[in-house]
């Protein structure tokens, strides 16, 4: 059922590519887009166009649209994190230039905005909601920065940033599709609630995975975030829980910008170890994980679909899609 979706998106992509002007600009949103990735939000979309109507391709342009908006959000990113690699591949600023970058991400977010005017449900609330999550996102990625050069971060703090850079799109996308399929309003943010939630433990397990790759080949640059001083969970538990001495150390190392790149990820990488701060930061992912499975516990489905979606979210965390 998972890999469906997944085929359909995939599919929706290749003609989406297909069929954009030969002219060098395009070049980049290609590039991207067909370097793959989970597919996982606009999958969710299907999912729950599918839940409440029996048809996902209903809610196919809203899927696409959720899939390529995270494909621009990426773009940009990679040039705000000064992040070499994404999905193996050099990330696009890389193999072009940050110009390039800059404009062809602006030119994916226009073609979103122009694919969701075209489509069938012309309703209003998708595309406020839509809005509303693009400016979220921006906001979320601001903090991000901002908290690059903050101390003092906390939890509460990192969680709102992180939902705002991450989670909003899962649960907007999970929204939309409901929407799409009819589903009421308690259901239809019932399925908000469990977007928001299921992003919040993947963010935190994307921070997890920077530092602690499940696989040799990650797809990204290992240690990235300590590299810019992002403050991930682990970094905050770090700094929350370290000695008044290590924690000296710590940000003298975070701040040596002389040091080998590899020393210095090893060298953070051992005070996490020292102070048991992936055990932390799993023990906040799953809290996250159980508050999204509480939210499918209660919309107002049959017990076999209630299945399906907590199945989904256990393959997403365990990365199995
Ligand atoms: C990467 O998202 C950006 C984050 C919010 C962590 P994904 O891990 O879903 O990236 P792809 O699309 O599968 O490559
Ligand atoms: C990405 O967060 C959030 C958005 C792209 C909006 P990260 O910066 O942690 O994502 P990766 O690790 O580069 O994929
Ligand atoms: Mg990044
Ligand atoms: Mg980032
Ligand atoms: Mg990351």
């Amino acid at each position: 059922m998972l890999v469906n979706y997944k085929n359909i998106i995939d599919r929706e992509l290749d003609k989406f590519c297909d069929e954009l002007p030969p002219m060098s600009i395009y070049e980049p949103i290609k590039y991207i887009v067909e370097l793959g990735g989970k597919r996982f939000r606009s999958s969710l979309t299907l999912l729950a166009a599918d839940l409440f109507c029996g048809n996902p391709e209903l809610a196919l342009k809203e899927s696409i649209a959720v899939e390529l908006f995270h494909n621009f959000t990426l773009i940009h990113d990679d040039i705000m994190d000064g992040a070499p690699l994404r999905r193996s591949q050099p990330s696009v600023h890389q193999k072009w230039n940050v110009n390039q970058a800059i404009l062809s991400g602006d030119l994916l977010y226009a073609l979103v905005n122009k694919l969701l005017a075209n489509s069938k449900s012309q309703s209003t609330e998708i595309h406020q909601l839509f809005q509303q999550t693009s400016v979220e996102v921006c906001e979320g990625q601001s903090l991000d920065m901002e908290f690059e050069s903050k101390e003092n971060i906390s939890l509460d703090e990192y969680i709102n940033m992180i939902q705002l850079k991450t989670s909003v799109l899962v649960a907007c996308g999970l929204k939309i599709g409901a929407l799409v399929g009819e589903a009421g309003p308690k259901d239809a943010n019932l399925l908000y609630d469990f977007g928001l939630n299921l992003g919040t433990a993947f963010q935190i397990h994307d921070d997890i995975l920077d530092v602690y790759p499940l696989k040799e080949e990650f797809g990204k640059q290992v240690g990235g975030d300590i590299l810019e001083k992002k403050k991930t969970i682990l970094l905050i538990e770090l700094l929350k829980k370290s000695s008044k001495e290590d924690k000296v150390s710590i940000i003298q190392v975070l701040e040596d910008d002389e040091i080998d790149k590899n020393l210095k990820v090893k060298k953070i990488k051992n005070f996490y170890n020292k102070y048991g701060v992936l055990e932390l930061a799993e023990h906040t992912k799953n809290q996250y994980f159980e508050k999204a499975i509480y939210c499918v516990n209660n919309i107002n489905i049959s017990e076999d679909k209630k299945q399906q979606i907590k199945a989904f979210a256990v393959a997403l965390m365990s990365r199995e899609i």
